[in-house]
């Protein structure tokens, strides 16, 4: 449950993460990575979409027998078979949900639902209200939320609660909002929705204008608490708000984010790291916080503050977010005092002479040669001449 300032992580990787190109987990795999989501703290697993097929059914009905911790909820639309199955697939976990949700922007109603305004808001109801008899905890959505004519959308977003449901999720379906304008929408929709007080409001973007993350961040501002987030952003076109950026946003700026989650931060790396074994790909090397380059050093300049106080240079430890390898990487940028410490690592104190000279045949194989490995370090050691031995173990 949210306090005022206690967020809940709800973690849709198996879901909208799974359903996007190279993303695909089979069976397995999903239960060992709900087990992992489970060591992460996340609050809610968002299973999968137990109607889509029998594998998804199986996978939820699973993980929702043997996950213990995390709510275990699963995606339906407004049509009586989909809550149905998504209620027997959700019955074995200890505190399950069902996540209901309908489109409320008319271009959706028009072109791809076909149906009137009116009929959108029955739906809702009739949907809402029959998934309250199997659960207690009822999510509604309203796709394509951020594109919705304001005010149809508050009359949904009533009709879902008076139906019953519990939490409510606008999500920016497309990406398109801006931290501003959803921060807005959050404040609007819960002034002028009644019983707003009871009800959780909930965050889920997509990226792909850049901003899932900072819109996100910015729906709490505007009172939402939940967030609806994927490990390592994956997710639908340009993939979710990541769950393990929010994660350190919070940490690390709680001057101006002053919320709490049950988030096991030093989880964080491990479970980007399975994930990138499950699927087809792995984060850019860049990715923020659990990027192979998070907190790699290779300019001069860098190592030296690093090597001296790393806070010149890093704005969270890596082993805060679980990173326990090596972030000091030698390369043509690298200075002295970066060689002097991984040759110390290395078992190798070296006099100043003795170092400017071994540096020397560093710089030269650095010229010639991307990727320094310690071998590589240690032949310049013992090089006989300004030729050193280049040795190209990765
Ligand atoms: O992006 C979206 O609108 C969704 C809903 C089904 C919640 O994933
Ligand atoms: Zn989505």
């Amino acid at each position: 449950m949210a306090t005022d300032t206690q967020l809940v992580i709800f973690d849709t990787t198996l879901r909208d993460g799974e359903q996007s190109p190279g993303c695909t987990m089979h069976h397995a795999e999903k239960l060992r990575f709900a087990h992992q989501l489970a060591s992460l703290g996340v609050d809610i697993i968002e299973a999968g979409f137990a109607i889509a097929s029998h594998g998804d059914f199986n996978s939820v009905h699973t993980i929702a027998r043997e996950v213990s911790g995390p709510r275990i909820a699963s995606l339906a639309r407004c049509k009586r078979e989909d809550i149905e199955a998504a209620a027997r697939a959700v019955e074995p976990a200890a505190k399950n949900r069902i996540h209901v949700f309908l489109a409320s922007s008319d271009l959706h109603l028009e072109a791809k639902l076909k149906i009137t305004r009116a009929q959108a808001l029955d739906n809702v109801a009739t949907a809402v209200a029959l998934a309250r008899t199997f659960a207690d905890d009822v999510e509604f959505s309203t796709e394509d939320g951020t594109r919705s004519d304001l005010n149809f959308l508050v009359e949904m977003v009533n009709v879902a609660v008076q139906a019953g449901a519990t939490t409510i999720n606008i999500p920016d379906t497309v990406g398109y909002t801006t931290p501003a304008e959803y921060k807005q929408l959050f404040e609007t929709v819960r002034l002028r929705v009644p019983g707003s007080e009871k009800i959780i409001f909930s965050t889920h973007c997509h990226d792909d204008l850049g901003m899932a993350v900072a819109n996100s961040l910015a729906g709490v501002e505007g009172g939402a608490r939940q967030i609806e987030c994927t490990i390592n952003g994956i997710g639908e076109r340009a993939g979710n708000a990541a769950l393990e950026e929010i994660a350190a946003a919070i940490a690390t700026r709680h001057d101006r984010y002053p919320y709490t989650t049950n988030l096991v931060m030093t989880e964080l790396y491990p479970t980007s790291h399975m994930l990138g074994e499950i699927i087809s790909f792995t984060c850019p090397p860049n990715k923020a916080v659990v990027g192979k380059n998070a907190f790699a050093h290779e300019s001069g300049i860098h190592q030296h503050g690093v090597l001296s106080n790393p806070l010149t240079y890093e704005i969270m430890t890596p082993a805060s977010v679980g990173f326990s390898g090596q972030n000091i990487v030698l390369g043509k940028h690298s200075g002295r005092k970066a060689l002097e410490f991984r040759l110390k690592e290395l078992g190798h104190t070296l006099s100043t002479e003795e170092l400017n000279a071994v540096y020397h045949r560093f710089t030269e194989l650095a010229d010639r040669k991307k990727n320094i490995y310690d071998q590589d370090i240690v032949a310049l050691l013992h090089a006989p001449t300004t030729e050193p031995l280049v040795t190209n173990v990765p």
